[in-house]
């Protein structure tokens, strides 16, 4: 019922924008999976009216493995694609990098290449109608040995996708411990050959692995990062160094970051001079749209035009599109 939205919605949908931070295993529909499970007699996790609820990051990594370990078919794969970039011309969004973790996908280990081949069918169709285009960071997982991550960055290396502009680390630092070091040969080689890189930090993790993101494993971008504000010195560097945050608000209640928005740090970072933009991380899952993040943060910190302008312009330089898409949203952005 689009008459019934309210006009500030619909008017944050006209705001010319990226996603940076979103990840494809997050995308599922519930009622499909459950329809996935039946057909493969695989026990849903828990009643359907409570799919949906995490205990935390754990809880929730954990989901993630039963979930996509129902997308066995390359048909299935290419659908959950085309849905996301969907999704983000729904929110008025031009351009995405979308995170997709291999390891999270048993019916695709061992099979990297046909999974990014399944992966681009969809998104590559998204395309031809019309729908934004979408770059592909491919994901480690923090509890991962430091050959795997190797492996995987070697398998990437030599399979140079084109839909593949990054590298990617994810999962949960705060059961893996301090694992910068483990990971920081895998990311100089992903550097060292042209892939971009973004880290997940500041999350599960405090300052510490927003340092380590930055000085070993060299991060273009980082996902997440609010923990930074803990640390005065942190933010400093960020804001010398101008490395954006993907933050997501709704994701970092839901998942127990932050008590509630008025606790959430992104309005303190921006205002210290951070870049930071506005993302979804796990749309469906997490129950999060990218108009409805720019709404809950407008207003809960009173965000005017500016500073929205402002955000949405971050969310563009700080995306690894290509430098004609760059410049087409920057160019909509400039008369919005
Ligand atoms: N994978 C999917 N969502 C994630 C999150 N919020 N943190 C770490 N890994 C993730
Ligand atoms: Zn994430």
């Amino acid at each position: 019922m689009p008459n019934e939205r309210p006009p500030a919605v619909d008017r944050l949908r006209t705001l010319p924008k990226a996603e940076v931070h979103a990840h494809l295993e997050g995308c599922f529909e519930p009622a499909v999976l459950e329809q996935w499970a039946t057909q493969a007699r695989v026990p849903m996790p828990r009643p359907r009216e409570h799919l949906l609820e995490f205990e935390g990051l754990a809880d929730f990594l954990h989901f993630l493995d039963w979930a996509c370990g129902l997308a066995s078919t390359r048909e299935r794969l290419a659908e959950l694609s085309y849905g996301y970039s969907r999704r983000l011309a729904d929110g008025g969004a031009g351009y995405a990098d979308v995170i997709v973790n291999p390891t999270h996908w048993r019916a695709w280990h061992g099979r990297l290449p046909d999974m990014i081949d399944a992966i681009d069918a969809g998104l590559s169709a998204a395309e031809q109608d019309g729908l934004p285009p979408v770059g592909l960071c491919v994901s480690l997982l923090r509890t991962q040995s430091s050959d795997a991550a190797i492996e995987l960055v070697d398998a990437l290396l030599a399979l140079r996708h084109p839909r593949v502009v990054a590298l990617s680390i994810d999962g949960n630092e705060a059961a893996a411990g301090r694992t910068g070091p483990r990971f920081a040969e895998a990311f100089r080689r992903a550097g060292a050959a042209g892939l971009r890189r973004t880290v997940h930090a500041g999350e599960s993790s405090g300052p510490q692995g927003v340092r380590d993101a930055i000085e070993l494993l060299g991060a273009d971008r980082i996902d997440h990062g609010v923990r930074a504000i803990e640390d005065p010195d942190l933010v400093g560097l960020l804001v010398d160094r101008q490395i954006p945050l993907g933050v997501c608000p709704t994701s970092n209640l839901k998942l127990g970051v932050y008590p509630a928005i008025e606790d959430h740090p992104i309005d303190r970072l921006r205002r210290a001079g951070v870049v930071v933009s506005v993302n979804t991380d796990d749309p469906v899952l997490l129950g999060a749209s990218l108009v409805g993040e720019y709404a809950l943060c407008s207003q809960a910190f009173g965000w005017s035009d500016d500073v929205l302008r402002t955000l949405a312009r971050n969310s563009i330089d700080a995306s690894f599109a290509n430098a004609d898409v760059k410049a087409r949203l920057a160019q909509a952005l400039s008369s919005w």
